[in-house]
């Protein structure tokens, strides 16, 4: 990795890697965020399927819902803004359990974690940091490897972050999906969505849904898409262009 590219594009905030998108002064602050009983969380390590999810749960809601930008994504105005939405929030994050903020917690939010197999994880990562100008760059995979079990990465160590959420996943609050699952059989795992979530949603609506996430469909409308900087569920990237890998 080139240390000059580390030391402008990435900095640390209670021992966590985070991209300058996350601003230290919003990370700061969201200890004291205000969460609403009806938050839902998407929560998630890098490359572990967000995107994905996050496409599957839009479709799942017919009443005003907004899946709005990451809560540790931008600086301190975007908690304001994001205090402001009327609408009900679905609202994206990499943070782990310990840096989530209190208040989700105390009001018993609902949060869906969508985790990945480590080592998919760690290639997907890998050719992210190769491909996304906000993260710095790396030479080879068995540098970026070494890093990754390291922990020294953006949002840190998988293992870390993982074992955060494992500790919590027997809390009714907390729905723990596996992307392999989605791969498996994504009608049953929307299902289960639609449960924890109280929805009403038909199998043949749900059929259609998974229809319409395919990876080949996603691919396609992102690559169809503008990319808009506001719009982003990863704070990572606004440009979708770079999310549709190899699925
Ligand atoms: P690969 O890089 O292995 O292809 P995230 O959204 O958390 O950044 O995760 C991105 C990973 O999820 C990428 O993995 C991407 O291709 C994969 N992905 C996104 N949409 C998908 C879909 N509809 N089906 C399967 N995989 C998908």
């Amino acid at each position: 990795m080139s240390s000059s590219g580390e030391a402008e594009l990435l900095h640390t905030f209670k021992g966590i890697p985070f991209t300058t998108r996350s601003s230290p002064e919003l990370l700061k602050s969201l200890d004291t965020f205000d969460a609403r009983e009806d938050d839902v969380l998407l929560v998630s390590y890098p490359k572990s399927g967000t995107h994905w999810l996050a496409g599957v749960i839009a479709k799942l809601y017919n009443t005003q819902v907004t899946i709005t930008s990451p809560i540790e994504f931008g600086d301190i105005s975007r908690l304001e803004e994001l205090n402001k939405l009327s609408s009900k929030r679905i609202i994206p994050t990499h943070l782990d359990y310990n840096m989530l903020p209190p208040n989700f917690k105390k009001k018993k939010c609902k949060m869906i974690y969508i985790s990945r197999n480590p080592k998919d994880t760690a290639v997907s990562m890998f050719h992210y940091y190769r491909d996304n100008p906000n993260l710095p760059t790396v030479d080879t995979w068995t540098a970026f490897f070494d890093l990754f079990l390291k922990g020294n990465v953006v949002c840190g160590s998988w293992f870390d972050h993982f074992l955060s959420w494992e500790e919590h996943e027997d809390e009714n609050n907390i729905l723990f999906l596996f992307y392999e699952d989605m791969k498996k059989d994504l009608p049953k795992v929307v299902k289960e969505i639609t449960l924890f979530l109280s929805l009403n949603v038909s199998d043949n609506d749900i059929q259609d849904i998974c229809r319409k996430s395919s990876f080949s469909e996603m691919k396609n409308d992102a690559e169809k898409e503008n990319s808009d900087p506001s719009h982003t569920v990863c704070a990572l990237t606004s440009n979708r262009k770079l999310i549709f890998r190899k699925g």
